[in-house]
């Protein structure tokens, strides 16, 4: 479970966080709406610890995380994936995965490496070829898959559905849904597209010029045809 009580950050003079509380549940995929520039992906950045809060505290099961570096997190079970499906190009498929292996530290095991194939067959077909060679989606694929290779507890998605094929957007949900039903993962899933998010997640937080404006379970906000017009954009 993942808890932020009072959290703020900015750049500068811009105040992109001003006092976010809020719970993501475990075991449940809680989505981030709001319009462009409300503080979603500094808040994915400041959880993962890629940027510094400037108050407020963060925990992880109990644990306080608001001080800890970001690359100390996969350790911790937390793994973010930033926007824009980052991969190395120049490297295969399968070594990919395998930097997302190592990211927590210690050896790659075969069986994390299966995991991944078994969730995106995709993946497996295109092993040995370079991650250049992947289409938009196979990309967004290989991030995802390269996250779950430590086994977080707690995934930090930023708009993985971002110039992708509604098609494709629904079976990486899909997929997302059973890690969280199957295996108890936790999902912060950040996105610009609500109604595609509200429709695979259990709550949502919905964050205007960097408050929040509303935590409901993901139904009551979908319902909500003020907030959804005020907010949400559909
Ligand atoms: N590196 C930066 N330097 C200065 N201001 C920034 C920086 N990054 C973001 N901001 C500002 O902080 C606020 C929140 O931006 P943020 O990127 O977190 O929003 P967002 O909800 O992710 O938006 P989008 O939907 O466009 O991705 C905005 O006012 C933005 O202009
Ligand atoms: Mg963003």
């Amino acid at each position: 479970m993942l808890t932020l009580d009072r959290l703020s950050a900015g750049y500068g003079p811009v105040r992109a966080l001003q006092d976010v509380s809020f719970t993501a549940a475990k075991g449940q995929i809680t989505a981030v709406l709001g319009a462009n520039g409300a503080g979603k992906t500094t808040l994915l950045r400041t959880v993962s610890g890629l940027h510094r809060a400037e108050s407020g505290t963060i925990e992880l099961d109990g644990k306080p995380l608001r001080r800890t570096p970001a690359e100390l997190m996969p350790a911790l079970g937390m793994v973010h994936v930033p926007e824009g499906r980052g991969v190395i190009t120049e490297l295969s498929v399968e070594e990919n995965l395998r930097l997302g292996g190592l990211a927590k530290g210690g050896k790659v095991r075969p069986e994390d490496l299966h995991r991944a194939y078994d969730l995106f067959p995709v993946l497996a077909d295109r092993r040995a070829g370079l991650a250049h060679t992947l289409s938009g989606g196979e990309r967004q694929m290989l991030v995802i898959g390269r996250a779950l290779m430590s086994e977080p507890r707690l995934l930090l998605l930023d708009e993985p559905s971002l110039g992708l094929a509604p098609r494709i957007v629904a079976q990486i949900f899909d997929l997302l849904r059973g890690q969280v039903d199957d295996h108890g993962l936790t999902v912060l899933l950040v996105e610009q597209n609500a109604r595609s998010a509200l429709s695979v997640a259990d709550h949502g937080i919905v964050l205007n010029l960097g408050r929040v404006v509303a935590d409901e379970p993901a139904a009551v906000l979908a319902a909500d045809d003020q907030l959804r017009h005020a907010y949400l954009g559909f």
